[in-house]
């Protein structure tokens, strides 16, 4: 990798939550650091905070909504505009929803901006990653421990089941990002999952009773104490796992891992290395994206 000051690295959802924190620390190691988010105002507000609390006049923001087909591909060609390498591109944004919802593209939602969304964005901006010596994907994931792909249910076919059909899409970005890693070309481009820990965000704050299946309804109390507002010291705390994962040399030439809150390596469940899950998931991308310009 260059020297962490010559790095250029991109957070999506960076503007709030544990992608604002998690660009705070990457801003802090030199880097220059972009970050994404849908809202100018809350963008500008970030920028603001980040480069007071790193202390950093090397962060700008780049406006874009992953949740259209559309918006990714816009958003990935303004990031090659305003940019003509990048080392680190860190696939945080994502989406947790009560209800079903379809985007514009009429994909189910989680599907949407927390599976085929950072795939798209990461084949949108090969040319720029294909310019570093040894660029990094970190992939955010989230929901419980690894769990199995079931490709007849990755738009919530079988049911909406709330934090369920959120956990699930996570599980399936766990096992696109196995196959990202393994593709041939560009080389040397490594690919990695980090897990974050709970964190009290808008996301998490956001989330109702009638999100949590049958039994979980029980926990109800716990989770409001667990995600109550603490201003950003959770965020914090969660974004360390993907702060490392984005600038730790020891992980240079590493690819194709999944590492825990605690920036320990686990495994994924068998299913996420599987080729035909791989295969199975892909074949709904691209089906999903065929119609659209782009890289898909
Ligand atoms: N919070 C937790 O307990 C927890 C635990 C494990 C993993 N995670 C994962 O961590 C990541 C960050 O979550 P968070 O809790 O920090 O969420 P958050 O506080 O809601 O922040 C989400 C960020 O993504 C941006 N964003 C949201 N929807 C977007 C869209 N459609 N297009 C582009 N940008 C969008 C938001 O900015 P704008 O609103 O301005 O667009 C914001 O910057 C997610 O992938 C989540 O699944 C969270």
């Amino acid at each position: 990798m260059v020297d962490t000051e010559e790095r250029t690295v991109v957070i999506t959802g960076g503007t709030g939550g544990i992608g604002l924190q998690s660009a705070v620390g990457i801003a802090k190691t030199g880097a220059r650091v972009l970050v994404t988010g849908r809202s100018r105002e809350r963008g500008e507000a970030a920028l603001q905070h980040i480069a007071e609390a790193a202390r950093s006049d090397r962060v700008e923001l780049v406006v874009g909504d992953l949740s259209s087909i559309a918006g990714v591909d816009a958003l990935a060609e303004a990031l090659c505009a305003a940019t003509e390498r990048i080392d680190v591109l860190v696939n945080n944004a994502g989406y947790f929803g009560d209800e079903r919802c379809d985007s514009v593209d009429g994909l189910e939602m989680h599907f949407a901006v927390n599976v085929l969304a950072p795939w798209r964005l990461t084949m949108g901006v090969l040319p720029a990653l294909s310019k570093a010596p040894a660029a990094r994907v970190v992939n955010v994931t989230g929901g419980d421990k690894p769990a199995a792909v079931d490709v007849d249910d990755l738009q919530a076919e079988k049911g909406f089941r709330g934090l369920m059909i959120y956990t699930h899409s996570k599980s399936a970005l766990e096992s696109l990002s196995m196959a990202l890693a393994a593709e041939p070309e560009p080389q040397g481009i490594c690919v990695n999952v980090g897990f974050l820990g709970r964190a009290s965000t808008a996301m998490a704050r956001g989330m109702s009773l009638q999100a949590l299946p049958g039994w979980m309804k029980l926990f109800w109390p716990l989770f409001r104490l667990m995600f109550a507002e603490d201003g950003g010291k959770s965020a914090a705390k969660a974004a360390r796992s993907t702060i490392w994962a984005a600038t730790a040399p020891e992980l240079a030439g590493v690819t194709a891992r999944y590492f825990d809150t605690n920036t320990r390596e686990q495994q994924l469940h068998p299913s996420a290395y599987g080729p035909d899950v791989q295969r199975r998931i892909l074949a709904v991308v691209d089906a999903a994206t065929s119609g659209a310009r782009g890289t898909g």
